[in-house]
């Protein structure tokens, strides 16, 4: 008997142990917009320019792995994943893909590895990762966007290839641009070369090898096609591509649209039928005014509305730049803007501005919060 009572003491005491060893030293119940922000393990959450995807109940959050030094700016290590149940503690999952250390490839280690989004392909069961790609050395010249697998969500995701997408092809919404010519040689920024960047010029001198492809995202819509937006033509304008049926290569149907409207940091979204976007200016690693686009067909037409952030700090999104959108499970017209407060000389220390996103006059409008919760949101 006693040792039978000795015995159940000792698995006792060792379960106490290992739930104890589990438990989360961190417990967060709200969101605290450009402060630390501790994973499970308590360190400030790696992964920046990040995308969520909701799968089995639980949301995942890819972003770009950084370190410090101004050598985190490059990437050194690949794409991180966290999982949530509740978005606000999130687990270290590791590294979904690994930077490579064959001077070969694409993404060796010192690449440029920029606003990873994992989406799903139900019909194979797929997990595709695209990601903005920058070749090592090259600065951002490169303006290409890359695509890897897996067959399980946390990876390690399978790099496949970079491309600038849809060469030899016209936009839909522009296929006169073919017989357009353009003067050489016009000086920048002079009315002249604008109306021709407007018009298609940089389309036309990227039709062999691609058009450029800088900040971008992803967007599955509600019949399974998925789209790829990016920022083109030296980031004058935005480009939304339709990704063929597996997700891991473009169909060649293609939309221009906001030429000349210099927009990076697509973040698009569905509600009640009609399509957002919100973007951003480009001023680099600093923060500047959003911008929000709506449209009732994802290939057009867009209409501009201006800057959906409102209140003190707007002009600078609240020192954040926009890079998803998530759709919150469980709640009605929930949907919570997700935006990254860089750091440039120290990009490790980069922090997350996520807000909620409210509806006025059917369009979407961000007020800062210093802290909040799902409760803003109905059941
Ligand atoms: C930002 C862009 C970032 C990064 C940075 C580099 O405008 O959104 O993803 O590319 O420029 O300067």
């Amino acid at each position: 008997m006693r040792k039978v009572l000795y015995l159940l003491l000792l698995i006792l005491s060792f379960s106490a142990c290992k739930s104890q060893k589990n438990a989360s030293l961190v417990d967060n119940n709200s969101f605290k917009p450009g402060a630390l922000w501790h994973d499970s393990d308590s360190m400030h959450i790696n992964a920046h320019g990040g995308g969520i995807l909701f799968y089995n109940d639980t949301y995942y959050w890819f972003g770009e792995h950084k370190i410090s030094g101004r050598r985190g700016n490059s990437a050194q290590v690949g794409v991180s994943c966290y999982s949530s149940k509740d978005l606000y503690n999130w687990k270290n999952e590791g590294v979904a893909l690994a930077v490579s250390e064959d001077p070969e490839s694409d993404i060796v280690r010192g690449s440029v590895i920029e606003r990873p989004k994992v989406i799903f392909n139900k019909k194979n069961n797929q997990f595709v990762m695209w990601f903005h790609l920058e070749l090592k050395d090259q600065g951002y010249d490169a303006a290409r966007t890359a695509v890897a697998v897996s067959n399980t969500i946390t990876g390690p995701y399978e790099f496949l290839y970079s491309v600038r997408p849809n060469a030899e092809t016209w936009p839909i919404n522009q296929p006169e641009i073919v017989n357009k010519s353009f003067e050489n040689n016009l000086e920048g920024w002079t009315p002249e070369w604008r109306k021709a960047v407007d018009e298609g010029m940089f389309v036309k001198r990227d039709f062999k090898g691609g058009q450029m492809s800088r900040d971008m995202t992803l967007f599955v819509d509600d019949d399974g096609t998925a789209y790829h937006i990016h920022s083109a033509e030296e980031n004058l304008t935005l480009n939304i591509s339709e990704l063929n049926e597996d997700y891991t290569g473009f169909t060649g149907k293609w939309l221009r649209i906001f030429p000349m409207g210099h927009n990076e940091a697509p973040a698009l979204f569905k509600r009640n039928g009609r399509y957002f976007m919100i973007t951003s200016g480009c001023t680099g690693w600093d923060p500047n005014a959003a911008r929000l686009m709506s449209a009732d067909s994802i290939m057009g037409e867009w209409t501009y509305h201006g800057n959906p952030a409102v209140g003190e700090n707007a002009d600078i999104t609240f020192d954040s730049q926009s890079t998803y959108v998530i759709k919150v499970d469980g709640y009605e017209d929930a949907y919570i803007f997700m935006g990254d407060r860089w750091r440039p000389r120290n990009p490790i220390d980069g922090r997350y501005v996520w807000l909620p996103i409210e509806f006025e006059n059917e369009l979407p409008v961000i007020k800062y919060h210093d802290e909040w919760d799902l409760s803003v949101f109905n059941k």
